[in-house]
C-alpha cells in the first residue's frame, strides 16, 4: 500500500542509489556538509510509515515523558527509547540506563526496520559496520526545541550519530566543535537522515523551535530518532 504521502516513486532497497522518475520533487541525494556530517536527503522517505509504526510500538512500552534536566527546567521534547541502553536525565544528570524509569523495565529492543536503516544510513555515510545499542526518539509538538549541545555521554566516539527525521521539518543548528560558533541552519525535511562522525563527532548542534504545521504521516509533531552506540 502507498502511503499518501509519497510525492516520488522509487524502486529496490537503498533510496540514496536509486533514480526518481521526478527529480523535481524530493530526489534522494547525498549532500556533504562539513567534514564527517552528511545529510542524506529522502533516505529513508519510502520506509517512513514502517518507521513511525514501529516507533508507536515503542511508545506503548516505554511512553513518550518530558525528562527534566540537570539545571531544573523541564525539556519541551518529549522522549522515549529502545535498545540496551537509554538515554534518560533528571536532576542528578544525563546518563544511559538499560531500564526505563518509567516502568523500571528494559527499555524495547530496537526495531529491524529501524536497525537496519541506521546501519545502511551510516554506510551511505562512510561509516561501515555501526552497531548501535542506543536508539533516543525525539518527539517535536509544534514550539518545541533543543538548545545547543555535544553528544557526549557515549564512551567511545569513533561510532558516529545517526539521526532521522519524520513528520514536521526543521530547522537543524549545526555548529561547530566551539560553542561560540554561530551555527548554520539547516533545513531538514521528513524522510531525510543525518549522520555525524569522525571529526565532527563532537559538534555542536540543536534544533530551532519546530514551526506551526501538520503532516500526513505525524499529524502536529516532528519525530527524531538518533542512533548511538553508547557504550
Ligand atoms: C538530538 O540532538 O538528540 C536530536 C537532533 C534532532 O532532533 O534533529
Ligand atoms: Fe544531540
Amino acid at each position: 500500500m502507498r502511503s499518501s504521502n509519497h510525492n516520488h516513486e522509487t524502486e529496490g532497497h537503498n533510496p540514496a542509489a536509486e533514480v526518481s522518475l521526478f527529480p523535481e520533487l524530493t530526489p534522494p541525494s547525498i549532500e556533504s556538509l562539513a567534514e564527517g556530517v552528511t545529510l542524506l536527503r529522502a533516505f529513508c522517505l519510502d520506509q517512513a510509515p514502517a518507521l513511525f509504526e514501529a516507533v508507536s510500538s515503542i511508545e506503548t512500552t516505554s511512553p513518550f515523558r518530558h525528562m527534566v534536566v540537570p539545571a531544573g527546567h523541564t525539556m519541551s521534547v518529549a522522549m522515549t527509547n529502545a535498545g540496551e541502553l537509554g538515554w534518560t536525565t533528571d536532576r542528578t544528570g544525563y546518563r544511559y540506563s538499560p531500564i526505563d524509569p518509567a516502568n523500571d523495565r528494559p527499555w524495547p529492543a530496537i526495531p529491524a526496520v529501524l536497525l537496519d536503516l541506521a546501519q545502511s544510513a551510516a554506510a551511505g555515510a562512510g561509516f561501515p559496520g555501526f552497531t548501535p545499542n542506543s536508539c533516543l526518539i525525539n518527539r517535536y509538538a509544534i514550539g518545541a526545541r533543543l538548545s545547543l549541545h555535544q553528544d557526549k555521554n557515549e564512551q567511545d566516539y569513533g561510532h558516529p550519530i545517526v539521526s532521522v527525521s519524520l513528520g514536521l521539518p526543521a530547522t537543524f543548528l549545526l555548529g561547530t566543535l566551539r560553542r561560540t560558533d554561530t551555527p548554520r541552519r539547516i533545513r531538514i525535511e521528513h524522510g531525510d537522515v543525518l549522520v555525524w562522525g569522525g571529526p565532527a563527532r563532537l559538534v555542536y548542534h540543536g534544533v530551532a523551535p519546530i514551526a506551526q504545521g501538520g503532516h500526513p504521516l505525524t499529524g502536529p509533531f516532528r519525530i527524531n530518532i538518533t542512533f548511538r552506540r553508547a557504550r
